[in-house]
């Protein structure tokens, strides 16, 4: 057991000199602590100054991503031992722009999340306006798409996507996989619909298919899956 690890943190004050450079803590840990209780040990005992951005501290807002040790991850839900490491290195999330330190601006993540409509889109309304009815659906039907609707929208996948790195008009492998989500649902009846803005080569064969986005997702959620089932859809239907 590590009795102290080294945190090599990036710093970023657009406000100061807006220049990026890294900063060395020492961190005394015990078992079973995470990165994040390091930068909270950062923050609360040696520099107040420090920007992170989290919540629930349980895997569940999707607000503590961050490049750890190179990869993306939530910082609540990696251990510092499982890191095997002396030396922690956190950086903001890649792919999006830093606001200070290691917290990143989201808004172009969620206008794409938005885009894609990540809601249920039905043509009766009488359902939806009572509070004592339901659609109902059979456990093959939620198995469609129910690993879909675990994403808690963290960025991790965007982060980690080679497209998305290069082309910022791609949608990227968080709204692709949302798309396909509401496509897949029986209860939603946009049909065809959802697929028109996919299908002009725009954002879905721009996919080189690395699987980098499934690979780091925390919630188990397959985006490189979804977008090859939305290719599937596109190409038989249009
Ligand atoms: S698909 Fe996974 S990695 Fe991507 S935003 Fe959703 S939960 Fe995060
Ligand atoms: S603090 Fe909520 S996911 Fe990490």
């Amino acid at each position: 057991m590590l009795e102290e690890v080294k945190f090599k943190v990036l710093r970023y004050d657009p406000d100061k000199d807006g220049k990026k450079r890294f900063q060395e803590f020492r961190v005394p840990i015990r078992k079973g602590m995470t990165v994040l209780q390091g930068l909270l040990h950062i923050k609360e005992k040696i520099d107040p100054t420090l920007s992170i951005r989290f919540s629930c501290r349980m895997a569940t807002c999707g607000s503590c991503g961050m490049m750890i040790n190179g990869l993306p991850r939530l910082a609540c839900y990696t251990l510092i031992e499982e890191l095997k490491t002396r030396t922690v290195v956190v950086e903001p999330l890649r792919n999006f722009p830093i606001v200070k330190d290691l917290v990143t601006d989201f808004e172009e993540f969620f206008n794409k999340h938005r885009s894609v409509k990540p809601y249920l889109i039905r043509i009766d309304t009488y359902v939806q306006e009572k509070s004592n009815t339901m659609y109902l659906q059979s456990d093959e039907e939620l198995v469609r798409y129910v690993q879909f609707a675990y994403c808690i929208k963290c960025g991790l996948c965007y982060a980690a996507c080679p497209v998305v790195a290069t082309d910022k008009t791609f949608l990227g492998p968080q709204a692709l996989a949302q798309a396909y989500r509401y496509y897949a649902d029986s209860r939603d009846e946009a049909g065809v619909d959802r697929l028109k803005p996919l299908g002009d080569g725009s954002s879905l064969l721009r996919c080189h298919f690395a699987a980098s986005c499934s690979q780091v997702c925390p919630k188990g959620v397959d985006p490189a899956l979804a977008i090859q089932l939305l290719r599937k859809e596109v190409l038989l239907r249009s």
